[in-house]
């Protein structure tokens, strides 16, 4: 008998996601180092637009999550990782609302709206404030690299269940595997 897999939209939000996210990082780590330029400006104003996507989809993967729960975990799982598994994927959830809604309100407190695709104005989350902005740039910054992190022990860890144990748990998400 075949293990029960995520459902579709679960695992289309999942790799989308990643896609997103993976770019979002080089694309920050990048663009903080481009002179001032035309570029930076339009990189600056897509790692703004690209990352309030990610919290769209992330806020829709919860509201889907909550309804559809990640199927069980297959019994090889030891009791130890059955406990931690959960907290890295709460963690990683949890970092991809805070990266974006700090990015925003940074934008906010620097004094510069954000205008989702030049086409959607958006609210100032807070008004212009010099004090604040700094303080936020460093939360973005921080929660960038434990987004890193949490990312590295994620990708390992499903690496070590995929080609050292063999247990089926990257075919869970995987688009085509599975029931
Ligand atoms: C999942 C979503 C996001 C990820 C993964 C992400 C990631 C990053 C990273 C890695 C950096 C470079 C940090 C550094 O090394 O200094 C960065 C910078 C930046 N991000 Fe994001 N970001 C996201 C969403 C957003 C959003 C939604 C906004 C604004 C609406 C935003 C605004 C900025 C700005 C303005 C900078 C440059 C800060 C500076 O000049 O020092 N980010 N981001």
């Amino acid at each position: 008998m075949r293990e029960p897999t995520y459902t579709g939209p679960a695992k289309g939000l999942h790799w989308i996601t990643a896609l997103l996210v993976f770019g979002l990082l080089g694309i920050g780590l990048w663009m903080t180092g481009l002179p001032i330029s035309l570029l930076k400006l339009q990189v600056y104003a897509w790692h703004k637009w690209i990352g309030l996507v990610v919290l769209v989809l992330t806020a829709a993967r919860l509201l889907w999550r909550w309804r559809h729960p990640p199927p069980p975990l297959p019994d090889a799982v030891t009791r130890w990782e059955r406990a931690l598994a959960p907290a890295g994927h709460w963690a990683l959830l949890l970092l991809l609302l805070a990266m974006p809604l700090s990015g925003w309100l940074m934008s906010s407190a620097a004094g510069i709206s954000v205008v989702w695709f030049g086409v959607l104005p958006l609210p100032d989350m807070v008004p212009r404030d010099t004090g604040l902005f700094e303080s936020l740039r460093t939360l973005h910054y921080v929660l960038s690299r434990l987004l890193i992190l949490v990312l590295a022990v994620h990708v390992i860890a499903v690496l070590h269940h995929d080609v050292v144990r063999r247990d089926g748990i990257l075919r869970r998400m995987w688009p085509t595997g599975g029931k």
